[in-house]
């Protein structure tokens, strides 16, 4: 077995890496740019850009990787909305170079996916539900995993996950839970929407589970975020009850008031009962996981 990861400097391959490390399953982590990741030696990085097609053939030529754990990709959402031809052309374009390169030596292709597929209806959803993607990121992330479902390649997993968080190493952005917990401790004011409902998602949990799917050959889709659907308020709240802070700093907003570019769905949460019964999937709670953060 030999993984390649595309996006290592980015909060899941970050966390990718460094379990791979410590579980000694050879790997080389790809990313556009230098390595940002500390715990990631130089001799198993290669700077890849995944619009650059003679990149990805040299890396893919040297490396001749098994598995292709794509987690690279534009993740802010309301970027996406405001350049949605770039949006098109990362998410969608080049996950298709990344799968074609992949059927050419016959590695396990996954593809990290997004709860955001779905318009927040009738959530959580299983894995067999029907997507509606409301937004341009939505809608590239269903494009991309169309090109596995609709394909005859079948060597390949989709990992569904939400609202991402922990810490790493120069991130190009925060999350949710960070930014929560340092403006809280720096007794800043925030306001928090209490009509949008998600299931938070430590970045370990979720690198265990994308690595797990992998070693145990499993194919399909699989969903992978935390245990817990809660609105945002009442995550931050818990947020604020775990570090003892003021809970008056936290207003209370509608997301209309937000102004944000793309549409959000109201509410998501994922059914995790297939990947806890056939991977053993067991994802930490949300206190579990902010005692581990420094
Ligand atoms: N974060 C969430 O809340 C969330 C929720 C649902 C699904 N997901 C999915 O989970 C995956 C991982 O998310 P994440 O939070 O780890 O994302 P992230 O921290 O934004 O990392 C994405 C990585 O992709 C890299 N990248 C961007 N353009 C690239 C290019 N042209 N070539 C090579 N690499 C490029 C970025 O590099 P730079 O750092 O240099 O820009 C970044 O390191 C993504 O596919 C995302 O759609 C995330």
């Amino acid at each position: 077995m030999i993984v390649l990861i595309t996006g290592s400097n980015g909060l899941l391959g970050q966390k990718i890496v460094r379990q791979l490390l410590n579980s000694k399953v050879p790997f080389i982590a790809s990313s556009q740019g230098e390595n940002r990741n500390p715990d990631c030696p130089e001799e198993v990085y290669r700077k890849m850009d995944i619009t650059s097609n003679v990149e990805i053939s040299t890396v893919f030529q040297e490396i001749k990787p098994t598995h292709v754990i794509h987690t690279a990709a534009l993740t802010n959402v309301d970027y996406c909305e405001l350049n949605p031809e770039l949006c098109y052309a990362l998410n969608v374009e080049a996950t298709s170079i990344l799968i074609n390169k992949a059927i050419e030596i016959n590695a396990h292709f996954q593809l990290l996916s997004s709860d955001f597929i779905f318009d927040g209806e009738n959530g959580p959803y299983a894995e067999t539900d029907a997507p509606n993607p409301l937004s341009h990121y939505a809608k590239s992330k269903w494009q991309a995993e169309q090109l596995l479902h609709l394909g005859s390649y079948k060597n390949w997993s989709i990992v569904r996950t939400i609202i991402v968080y922990g810490q790493g190493y120069q991130l190009s952005r925060s999350n949710l839970i960070l930014w929560a917990k340092e403006s809280l401790l720096a007794q800043q004011e925030i306001s928090v929407i209490d009509d949008q409902f998600r299931a938070p998602t430590w970045a370990d949990d979720l690198a265990w589970a994308c690595i797990k799917i992998c070693q145990e050959g499993k194919l399909g889709v699989y969903n992978a975020c935390g245990p817990e659907t809660l609105s945002i308020y009442e995550i931050v709240l818990r947020i604020a009850t775990f570090y003892n802070c003021d809970k008056n700093l936290i207003k209370k907003i509608n997301s209309k008031y937000l102004n944000q570019a793309a549409i959000r769905p109201p509410k998501t949460g994922l059914v995790l009962t297939k990947s806890v019964n056939e991977f053993g999937y067991s994802p930490k709670l949300l206190e579990e996981t902010l005692a581990l953060l420094d």
